[in-house]
């Protein structure tokens, strides 16, 4: 088959996803796979009525990838895509949205308000504070609601720490995640779907000094990983089904990678999904299936085919 590899574009998160395209297309490379990479620019559409692929495989990350834009016109022209709808990319784009969508199918999120731009403008910093405090208390995270690799996102200890916060994310978009923060270990689970449902990969845990930012994603050594994360085996399955069962609340399709924490109860907390996981050489995805024994390779192969059946 000829797969399309669509990368880069103008999200925040270009760079990242350059890196994931160039692995993919390597890995799919190295297993035969025939592999067009594309820079998605405002050629989009000639590029691929041209080039007529079998299949468009995405790996945009952020806003016009993951919120479902460019898989539109995708299927627009016809094209068989790799991957989850633009609809159900919409919806798991919007990280207050996806939240709300699990919790109706059981799993536990942290506790969270949203707060557009223009109403932070107006209530100012200290009234804003107020309402935070008493309704979600501190710490806080503050997020972009749509956003992705960390960008824009802030730990709130102290009242003094919120502009700050407030700034960096609106930076990054115009509604702001706030939500309760949680203590203890962060795993991620990705979901890989060959065509006879949902698997979930193992679990891999992220231990950092400092927060898990862009740079420590995507420097090598700033973050230790653990593939598979050090669980009980219970806890491993608590963590596997709620991976899943996002993936299938969501409406999620081929792969995907839930991002949650485990709390000192042991209660598992979802955060976010990626419509998009990472597949650069830092990211989890990748690790999770080299854990898992994979070929990465026969893998991505595995996925484009069971895309074309
Ligand atoms: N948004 C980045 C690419 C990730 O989730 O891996
Ligand atoms: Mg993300």
């Amino acid at each position: 088959p000829r797969v399309a590899l669509l990368a880069g574009g103008l999200s925040h998160e270009r760079d990242v996803s350059i890196r994931s395209g160039r692995r993919v297309a390597e890995a799919l490379r190295s297993a035969g796979v025939e592999v067009s990479l594309h820079d998605v620019d405002a050629d989009l559409v000639p590029a691929l009525t041209e080039l007529a692929p079998d299949l468009v495989w995405p790996l945009l990350h952020g806003a016009s990838g993951e919120d479902g834009s460019v898989r539109d016109v995708v299927q627009l022209l016809g094209l068989r895509l790799l991957g989850t709808g633009p609809r159900a990319s919409r919806v798991a784009w919007s990280k207050p949205i996806a939240k709300t969508v699990v919790s109706r199918a059981g799993i536990v999120t942290p506790e969270f308000v949203t707060l557009p731009q223009s109403l932070f403008r107006e209530l100012g910093a200290g009234r804003v504070l107020d309402a935070i405090v008493g309704r979600l208390g501190l710490p806080v995270v503050v997020k972009p609601s749509r956003g992705g690799s960390a960008l824009g996102v802030s730990v709130v200890r102290s009242a003094d720490e919120l502009p700050r916060a407030m700034v960096e994310c609106f930076a990054y978009g115009g509604t702001a995640l706030i939500e309760r923060a949680v203590d203890g270990v962060e795993v991620a689970v990705s979901v890989v779907d060959l065509g006879d449902g949902p698997v979930a990969l193992p679990p891999i845990e992220i231990v950092t000094d400092g927060p898990y930012d862009y740079d420590a994603r995507y420097n090598p050594g700033r973050v230790e990983y653990f593939a598979p994360a050090r669980l009980a085996p219970e806890t491993r399955a608590a963590v596997e089904d709620v991976a899943i069962t996002a993936h299938r609340a969501l409406g999620l399709a081929r792969l995907s990678r839930a991002d949650l924490i485990i709390d000192e109860d042991g209660v598992v907390h979802f955060l976010e999904v990626n419509v998009t996981p990472g597949m650069t050489e830092t990211s989890l995805l990748p690790q999770a299936a080299e854990a898992a024994g994979h070929n990465l390779g026969a893998l991505y192969r595995a996925l484009v085919e069971a895309s074309l059946a």
